[in-house]
């Protein structure tokens, strides 16, 4: 190719993809953010950074990606509209600003940052510097998890008197998750998932009373309950490490009618007091429409993007918010009150003391 074609044609591209950085290669990058980029048309990861050189090279060999790293100032001298943070989360806060000071848009995973501290700071920069922040909370995105907010926001569940959220994962995972100076303890770094969930159902939360159960040097299980008070509602969460099969569910108890999601699995039940059978008709075409919706849908269903669809659709939203310069659907101050509220947990927890909440 002519070197006038070659510069033509990386101008078109440019103009047409979104050129992203991927920092931290383990886990959620390999399994989520990648088979996710696989799917939006108009993004691709052409440099990836991970302090060890083997995880690094084998990332970009099976994702394609031309330009390897092991430090991830040499990748931020690329040529990038975005840069993905998928690193521990106490490297969240420092990488995230340098990223935004070098006038890149930033996706971050949770949580967001380890204090509401570092969460502002993270947002004032990145408006400072003009760019756009993508706060990685994947269960927000849940179809179900939208689909029940849109039947709050229609009133069909009458005024919501309870939110109940329980999460069941395995054991704590050794290296830095078991080290909350690194990883900010289960409480943040899982528990924001759920936690997001009461900021998007529980209105006016008023005071929090928080409980731990610490058993992992009987069985290494954890637990924690979480009691949210709010002006006309009642949270409660129940987080738990330990054997067991990992679930999560949401339950809210409306004035008319009341609605579970079990989020593993993106089902959404409602209960308006019918008989079940009559129930299950009454939606029948419904969830015919999201079954054939879903079984039509061969983008997901062939790359088995069912239990990453939270993340799909935000980060869809997040590109498609770059191309029409609107806000991302997930402000990054909504995570910051999710952090916050953790940050008055873990207080709760340490005093034994209900903790107050200002400014709700
Ligand atoms: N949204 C979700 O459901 C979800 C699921 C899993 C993990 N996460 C989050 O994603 C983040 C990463 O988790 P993970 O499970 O992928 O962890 P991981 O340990 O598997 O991967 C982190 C990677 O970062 C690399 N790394 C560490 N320091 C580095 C540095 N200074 N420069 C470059 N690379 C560095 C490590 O070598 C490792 O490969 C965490 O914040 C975690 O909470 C989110």
């Amino acid at each position: 190719m002519s070197g006038w074609l070659k510069k033509k044609t990386a101008s078109v591209r440019a103009w047409i993809m979104y050129r992203v950085g991927v920092i931290g290669c383990g886990y959620v990058s390999r399994t989520w953010h990648l088979p996710v980029y696989r799917q939006l048309k108009d993004v691709e990861v052409v440099a990836a950074c991970d302090i060890d050189r083997t995880t690094v090279e084998t990332f970009a060999k099976n994702f394609g990606i031309g330009k390897a790293f092991t430090d991830y100032k040499k990748l931020l001298e690329e040529e990038l509209e975005v840069v993905d943070v998928c690193l521990p989360p106490h490297l969240h806060a420092p990488i995230a600003k340098e990223v935004a000071e070098r006038k890149l848009n930033v996706i971050v995973e949770k949580p967001l940052a380890l204090s509401s501290n570092q969460a502002e700071e993270i947002i004032q920069t990145c408006n400072k510097n003009n760019v756009k922040l993508c706060a990685i909370e994947d269960f927000v995105f849940f179809p179900m998890v939208q689909k029940l907010k849109s039947l709050v926001e229609d009133g069909y569940l009458g005024s919501i008197i309870s939110v109940n959220t329980v999460i069941r994962r395995g054991p704590l995972e050794s290296g830095w998750r078991q080290d909350p100076t690194l990883s900010g303890g289960p409480l943040l770094e899982d528990g924001i998932h759920q936690m997001m969930l009461h900021v998007l159902f529980l209105k006016k939360i008023q005071a929090i009373y928080a409980t731990v159960h610490d058993r992992l040097s009987v069985d290494r299980s954890i637990h924690y309950q979480v009691t949210l008070r709010a002006r006309d509602a009642i949270g409660t969460m129940e987080a738990c490490w330990g054997p067991g099969v990992p679930e999560i569910y949401l339950a809210l108890f409306g004035s008319k009618y009341s609605a579970r999601i079990d989020v593993y699995r993106n089902l959404l039940f409602t209960n308006d007091g019918s008989n079940f059978l009559w129930l299950d008709a009454k939606n029948l075409l419904k969830r015919l429409g999201y079954a054939l919706k879903y079984i039509f849908n061969t983008r997901i269903r062939k790359n088995k993007l069912l239990p990453i669809l939270g993340h799909y659709y935000q980060l869809k939203d997040f590109f498609e918010s770059m191309k029409s310069n609107s806000e991302p659907a997930l402000s990054g101050n909504l995570v910051k009150k999710g952090i916050m509220l953790i940050e008055s947990a873990q207080k709760s927890i340490a005093t034994g003391q209900e903790v107050k909440i200002m400014n709700e």
